[in-house]
């Protein structure tokens, strides 16, 4: 691992809101174990049902609306206030907790809540209002377009040019609270280590399939990104 970086990105995943209240996707009492992810996060379910997907994201929206920061989070937004390098985050999650944090360079590559977005026009409605079946695109006035801008199964993710272009030129490349199971996002850490980033991974487990990992930190992201966001200051002021 190198002393300093130029250009560092994180990825992030549910994990990292786990300190904010927030339920993961894949552990117990999980979202997708009260859910079939087939009747909520895929294409053609939205096609056969868009009521029950409507329903499913807008009652979301309370609990991730009210939801706050946690120490994960601001610890982010402190390195890319004090630490001389280009700061990205690529995020997993369709919570706004990096905006609340005040982190700015932030990729939503499966979609936020508080979007929607027209499947006639492509117009993106921010509103953390409900969206239904009967919402009409403010931009071509038509009904029943708006689909909830998260990115489903059978769907591209978003700002992929971004991403790739981040992954091939970053020197460090950190991955936090992502269980790395649902690709691509999975084999981003490949490709950054393909093109030379030292990687790095926050977790509270170990993840499989890690190997591409130079280092593996296991805990609360709340207590140890911090601590290593630290560290990468004091490097700096040493120098
Ligand atoms: P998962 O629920 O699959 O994984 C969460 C990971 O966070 C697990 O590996 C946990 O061990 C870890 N974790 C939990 N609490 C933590 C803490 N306090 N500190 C550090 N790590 C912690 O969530 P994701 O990997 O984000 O897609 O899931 C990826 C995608 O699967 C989601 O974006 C979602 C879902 O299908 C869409 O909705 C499009």
């Amino acid at each position: 691992m190198r002393d300093s970086y130029k250009k560092i990105v994180f990825l992030t995943g549910a994990g990292i809101s786990a300190e904010s209240g927030l339920a993961t996707f894949r552990s117990e009492n999980g979202l997708w174990n009260n859910h079939r992810v087939e009747d909520v996060a895929t294409i053609e379910a939205y096609y056969k049902n868009p009521d029950y997907v409507h329903d499913f994201y807008n009652e979301m929206k309370p609990e991730l609306w009210n939801a706050k920061p946690n120490k994960a989070h601001l610890a982010i937004t402190k390195l890319q206030k004090e630490y001389p390098a280009d700061v990205h985050i690529i995020t997993q999650n369709v919570d706004t907790l990096h905006e609340k944090a005040k982190s700015k360079n932030i990729y939503h590559i499966h979609g936020q809540i508080n979007q929607a977005v027209c499947m006639n026009c492509g117009q993106v409605l921010e509103t953390w209002g409900d969206v239904t079946s009967e919402t009409v695109c403010k931009n071509c006035q038509v009904m029943g377009m708006m689909k909830p801008n998260i990115v489903f199964f059978g769907e591209n993710l978003l700002y992929m040019d971004k991403v790739e272009e981040l992954l091939r030129s970053c020197d460090l490349f950190v991955s936090v609270g992502t269980s790395r199971v649902v690709f691509p996002a999975a084999s981003f850490v490949q490709t950054a280590k393909y093109y030379g980033a030292d990687t790095i991974e926050f977790n509270l487990e170990a993840t499989s399939n890690n190997f591409y990992f130079d280092k593996h930190v296991m805990g609360k992201a709340g207590e140890t990104l911090p601590k290593f966001v630290d560290g990468l200051l004091s490097k700096v002021s040493d120098s």
